[in-house]
């Protein structure tokens, strides 16, 4: 399992510091939520502290953004140029899903294609022989912090399903991602659904423990 830290609960006045303490717990993934007060009710940040990020962290770590914005379309370029190595975007904010898609891996980039809860798998079924990843959202996007939405299960083991389908039929392998409320309670659940790379925000980032300490937490719900 790939455990993806959400900066949004970090301490954003001190967002290298926040994001080192991750690397340096073994975290490689950098989960990056771009927010653009549009899309979402809730704004974070852009290219800039994307780019300022990439140069003090190490070349290996991965910057994976979740694109949160009604413009992706218009400014996936910029994320790119800023060293994301990997773009998830929204099906819902996308117009031209299969242009965009193939101009970011045309870019060199992995992508990503994120569902909403209440957006169903048929959104995606054209696009999943193109894409690298699909993120599950198990809350509504926005915020950190919020309850994990259970009702996903469903569209989880259906979208595992069609993708080991794509695999048997010499496709290409999709990973799952989900983000949102995933803490130790149920990150070996929804493992056992079919997602083999989970965003955790909140769980850890928090006030009662280091970076480290919830991490292996988590590890430990995952070896039971
Ligand atoms: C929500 C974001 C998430 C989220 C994760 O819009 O995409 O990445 O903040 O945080 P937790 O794990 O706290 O739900
Ligand atoms: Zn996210």
């Amino acid at each position: 399992m790939i455990i993806a830290p959400s900066i949004l609960t970090a301490d954003l006045s001190n967002l290298a510091e926040s994001c080192k303490e991750a690397v340096d717990a073994g975290l490689d993934r950098l989960h990056l939520d771009v927010m653009d007060g549009n899309f979402v009710p809730n704004m974070t940040f852009g290219p800039p502290v994307i780019k300022s990020l990439r140069k003090s962290l190490p070349e290996h770590v991965i910057f994976d953004a979740h694109l949160m914005i009604t413009n992706a379309e218009d400014c996936y370029m910029d994320y790119i140029d800023a060293g994301c190595n990997h773009l998830s975007v929204h099906v819902e904010a996308a117009t031209h899903l299969h242009r965009l898609v193939t101009a970011i891996r045309d870019a060199g980039a992995t992508v990503g294609v994120v569902l909403n809860p209440a957006t169903s798998l048929d959104a995606i079924t054209e696009i999943l022989p193109e894409i690298d990843l699909v993120l599950v959202m198990s809350v509504n996007p926005g915020f950190g912090g919020q309850s994990f939405i259970s009702s996903v299960e469903g569209k989880i083991r259906r979208l595992k399903s069609m993708i080991d389908e794509q695999v048997k039929t010499g496709g290409r392998p999709v990973q799952i991602q989900i983000d949102g409320g995933i803490k130790s309670h149920n990150i070996a659940m929804v493992g056992e659904w079919g997602v083999s790379n989970c965003v955790v925000g909140s769980g850890l980032f928090n006030d009662r423990g280091t970076v480290k300490e919830n991490l292996a937490i988590l590890q430990t719900a995952l070896e039971v």
